[in-house]
């Protein structure tokens, strides 16, 4: 797909990898919808930063674990850019709960954000990407999705069930729209990490480096415009931290 002109909606965009994502769509002359929940002024800020550079980019607020928000939102990208193209799930809820200590709440939590937002979002973008003709959907996972970590039992399976939702969808999408998942390593640490934990991370894989944002926009690109025969696909993205 060539992305010049075409509408990108990111999910979680106002900071970290998600703002990455969406300085590399306005970098190819995209369209961007930079979506945030509580991150105003960073998603703000990016906004500026991207039509001050001669792009052109606006902030959508929605909280994902109301599909009427998320409804709410589509309709609102659609009526201010009159098309939607790609729509990347980035946005997502980590955070660590030894099993004994699961509640309803967090469980409840993580499928809503992680899993079912993406649904919902992708369903609701469907229709305006098939009236166009062509579509892309991106999902970012986890490769903790193949092998869960310790600790964190409702996200792991939350980001199992992205990788089930990317082939789901792509059999229903067929043939307009794509869709596929890249699994990330440890790309960012979590902002609470100190230098003994992200030292462990990056022993961890087997490249013995962090990757950074920018890979993510590379292998987002590459699924965008690089091709559009792949679909359904994950991309392990993870300096090998699953063979490790
Ligand atoms: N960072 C890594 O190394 C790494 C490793 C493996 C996988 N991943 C995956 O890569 C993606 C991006 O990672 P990241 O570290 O940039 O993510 P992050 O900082 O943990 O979260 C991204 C954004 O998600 C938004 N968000 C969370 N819950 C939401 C909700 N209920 N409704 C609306 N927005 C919500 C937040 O937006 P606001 O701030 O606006 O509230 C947050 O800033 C995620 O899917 C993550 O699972 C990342």
């Amino acid at each position: 797909m060539d992305l010049k002109g075409k509408v990108a909606l990111i999910t979680g965009a106002g900071r970290r990898v998600g703002c990455e994502l969406a300085l590399a769509f306005a970098a190819r002359g995209a369209i961007v919808a930079v979506h945030y929940r509580s991150s105003a002024s960073e998603a703000a800020k990016l906004v500026e930063q991207i039509n001050s550079a001669g792009g052109k980019a606006r902030c959508f607020r929605a909280e994902l674990e109301r599909v009427a928000e998320i409804e709410r939102m589509v309709a609102d990208v659609v009526m201010a850019f009159g098309r939607l193209d790609i729509l990347v799930n980035s946005a997502s809820i980590f955070f660590r709960r030894p099993i004994e200590e699961v509640t309803e709440r967090d469980w409840d939590m993580n499928i809503a954000t992680n899993l079912k937002a993406p649904f919902f979002l992708a369903k609701a973008v469907a229709p305006t990407m098939r009236r166009g003709g062509a579509g892309k959907v991106i999902n970012i996972g986890d490769w903790a999705a193949i092998k869960p970590y310790n600790n964190y039992l409702p996200y792991t399976v939350s980001k199992s069930g992205l990788i089930g939702l990317t082939r789901a969808l792509a059999k229903a999408l067929a043939p307009e729209i794509q869709v596929n998942c890249v699994a990330l390593g440890p790309v960012l640490a979590p902002e609470e990490y100190g230098a003994e934990e992200i030292a462990k991370m990056v022993a961890g894989t087997l490249v013995k480096k962090m990757g950074a944002p920018k890979d993510v926009a590379a292998a987002v690109m590459f699924l965008c415009e690089g091709t559009d025969f792949a679909t359904g696909s994950t991309l392990l993205l993870d300096g090998g931290r699953l063979l490790a």
